[in-house]
């Protein structure tokens, strides 16, 4: 059964929290929160997702986004 609503999912782990990923989760809580995505999408905070390397990583449904920042992130959930 399909979400209703996307979920997007970043990894809080210390790798990505270093590498922006504390604030890009920030940027999208408020996002989702008053801006044009509200009440379409679900943020789910993780932990490791075994690829540090990539820090910070976010997946949009079934989309990976390595070394990603907030404006792909968004670019990605218009596209899904
Ligand atoms: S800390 Fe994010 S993948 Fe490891």
């Amino acid at each position: 059964m399909r979400h209703p609503r996307k979920l997007i999912f970043v990894c809080t782990g210390s790798d990505c929290k270093k590498s922006g990923g504390k604030a890009l989760k920030k940027q999208l809580k408020a996002e989702l929160k008053e801006g044009q995505l509200k009440g379409n999408c679900k943020l789910i905070s993780t932990k490791c997702m075994d690829m540090c390397k990539s820090a910070p990583v976010v997946i949009v449904e079934d989309h990976f986004l390595k070394k990603t920042n907030f404006s792909k992130v968004l670019q990605q959930l218009k596209k899904s």
